[in-house]
C-alpha cells in the first residue's frame, strides 16, 4: 500500500472538551484522591473524548471532496437468481435508509473535522456540489448536505424542519463526462474493450467464470460479468436475504478480485485516464489554480457525489495502482495549503474508507514528494487532461 496512517499531526495537544468520571462529593480527600485518578486516567488515555477533534490548520485554503453514495439496493439480476421477482419497495438501484443516514453521518463528520474552516453557515459562494445524475447519488449528496450544513437559528424557514434546501448540480448521464464519466467517448470505449477482451482471457479467471456460468446458468466470460454479480449477491445479503449455498464456495473472497478489477479497468492506465478522468482532472486544477491565484476566493469546498467506479478512477488517475473496493459513501479529499511566508502552495490527499472512519487516512501521492507541492501536482495532472476532449475522442 503506498499510503501511511498518520494521524498525530492532526491532534492538538489540549483536547478541547473532555468528559471524565464525575467526582463524589463525600469528602475532601476523596475528592481530591479522585480527581487525582481521574486525571491519570485522562493521561492514560482513558477519558472518553466527548467529539471528533476538529480540524487544525491554519494553512488549509481548498477542499475537494469526491465520495460515492451510500447503500443502495440490487441494480440487476441474474438468470438463477431465487430473488429475481423480489420486491424491493423502492425499486432496483436505489438509495436505502442506510444508505441515506451513511451520507448524512458523513456530512457531519466533515462539518466537524472541518470544523475550523467550512464556515458554520452555508452561503451559495462558498460552495458548489456535483453529483451524478442518478437518484441515488443526488439523494446521497442532499443527505450529505443534511448534515455538513445544518441551518443556523437565521437560515431556519420552518419551525420543524431543521433542514434547508442547498442546490446540487448534474448533468443528463450522456452529457456528463466529469462527474459520471457516463458521456459516450468512441477512442476511449474501444481501448477500454480492447483492455477488457485481453483481461478477460487471462486464464487465471477460466475457473471462476466456468463455475459463476454453471450456476448462475448464464454467461458468464467478463469481470464486467463477475462485477454486476457481485454487486447483486453484496446487496442482497445486506438486505438480509439468504444467497444459495453454491455462492459460498466464490462470495465474496474469490469474486473480489475480477470485481475491483472491472472497476479498475475504466480508468487502467494513463490513456484511458485522459479520456475518463481527465475532465474531472482539468476541473480540479482549475478550482486549485484559482485558488493560488486568489480567484473566486470566497469558494472554499466543492464536493462531488458519484459511483464506485468513480472513486476508482480518481484514486487510479492520482497515481495508485492497487485495486480498489470503495465501500458506501467512500470518500477521497483533496485539501490545497499554503505556507505564506515562504509563498508556496502544497497538495494533500485524504481517503476515508466508509462513512464510519473518524480519522481519514492520507495519502502519499506516489508522484510527488512530501509535502507535494502544487506546481509538481498540476504539472502531473496536466499530462492527464485533454486540450479538447471532444476532438480526441472523435466523437
Ligand atoms: C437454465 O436455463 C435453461 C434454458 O434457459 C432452463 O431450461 C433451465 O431450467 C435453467 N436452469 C435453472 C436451474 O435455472
Ligand atoms: C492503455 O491501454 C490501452 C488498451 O489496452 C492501449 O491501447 C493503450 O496504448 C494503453 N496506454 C498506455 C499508456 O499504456
Ligand atoms: C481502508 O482501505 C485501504 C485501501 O483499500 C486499506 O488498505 C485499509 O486497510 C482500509 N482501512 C480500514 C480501516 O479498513
Amino acid at each position: 500500500m503506498e499510503y501511511e496512517n498518520d494521524d498525530t499531526w492532526r491532534r492538538s495537544s489540549s483536547p478541547k472538551e473532555v468528559s471524565c468520571h464525575p467526582i463524589p462529593k463525600k469528602s475532601t480527600t476523596t475528592a481530591v484522591i479522585v480527581l487525582g485518578l481521574a486525571v491519570l486516567s485522562c493521561l492514560l488515555g482513558y477519558c472518553v473524548l466527548s467529539e471528533t477533534l476538529p480540524y487544525e490548520s491554519k494553512t488549509l485554503r481548498l477542499v475537494i471532496i469526491f465520495f460515492r453514495h451510500g447503500a443502495r439496493t440490487p441494480v440487476t439480476t441474474y438468470k438463477s437468481d431465487p430473488f429475481k421477482n423480489y420486491q424491493w419497495p423502492d425499486g432496483l438501484g436505489s438509495l436505502t435508509n442506510a444508505g441515506k443516514l451513511q451520507l448524512y453521518e458523513l456530512g457531519k463528520k466533515y462539518r466537524n473535522y472541518y470544523a475550523n474552516f467550512i464556515p458554520e453557515e452555508y452561503y451559495e459562494k462558498e460552495v458548489y456540489i456535483k453529483s451524478s445524475d442518478k437518484s441515488r447519488c443526488m439523494m446521497s449528496a442532499y443527505t450529505f448536505l443534511a448534515g455538513l450544513f445544518p441551518p443556523s437559528e437565521r437560515q431556519m424557514w420552518h419551525p420543524e424542519l431543521a433542514w434547508q434546501p442547498i442546490p446540487v448540480h448534474s448533468l443528463p448521464r450522456h452529457l456528463d463526462n466529469v462527474v459520471a464519466a457516463t458521456k459516450p467517448c468512441k477512442v476511449w470505449k474501444a481501448m477500454y474493450n480492447e483492455l477488457l477482451d485481453e483481461k478477460n482471457a487471462d486464464p487465471k479467471f477460466t475457473e471462476i467464470f466456468d463455475y459463476l456460468s454453471k450456476y448462475t446458468n448464464q454467461t458468464m466470460r467478463s469481470v464486467l460479468d463477475v462485477d454486476f454479480l457481485y454487486s447483486t449477491l453484496q446487496t442482497q445479503q445486506e438486505a438480509g436475504l439468504k444467497l444459495p449455498e453454491w455462492t459460498k464456495n466464490v462470495f465474496p473472497h474469490k469474486m473480489k478480485v475480477p470485481f475491483m478489477l472491472s472497476l479498475a479497468l475504466l480508468s487502467y492506465n494513463s490513456t484511458l485516464q485522459k479520456f475518463h478522468t481527465g475532465p474531472l482532472l482539468g476541473e480540479i486544477k482549475q478550482y486549485l489554480q484559482e485558488s493560488v491565484n486568489h480567484i473566486n476566493i470566497d469558494r472554499s469546498l466543492y464536493i462531488y457525489s458519484g459511483h464506485d467506479v468513480n472513486v476508482v478512477s480518481l484514486w487510479r488517475a492520482l497515481g495508485f495502482e492497487e485495486l480498489l473496493e470503495p465501500e458506501y459513501g467512500a470518500s477521497l479529499a483533496i485539501e490545497l495549503h499554503e505556507e505564506v511566508e515562504q509563498d508556496n502552495f502544497f497538495i494533500r490527499l485524504f481517503y476515508r474508507n466508509n462513512t464510519k472512519v473518524e480519522e481519514p487516512m492520507e495519502l502519499k501521492l506516489p508522484f510527488c514528494n512530501d509535502p507535494c507541492t502544487y506546481e509538481k501536482f498540476a504539472e502531473y495532472i496536466d499530462l492527464l487532461v485533454p486540450h479538447d476532449w471532444e476532438i480526441e475522442c472523435h466523437n
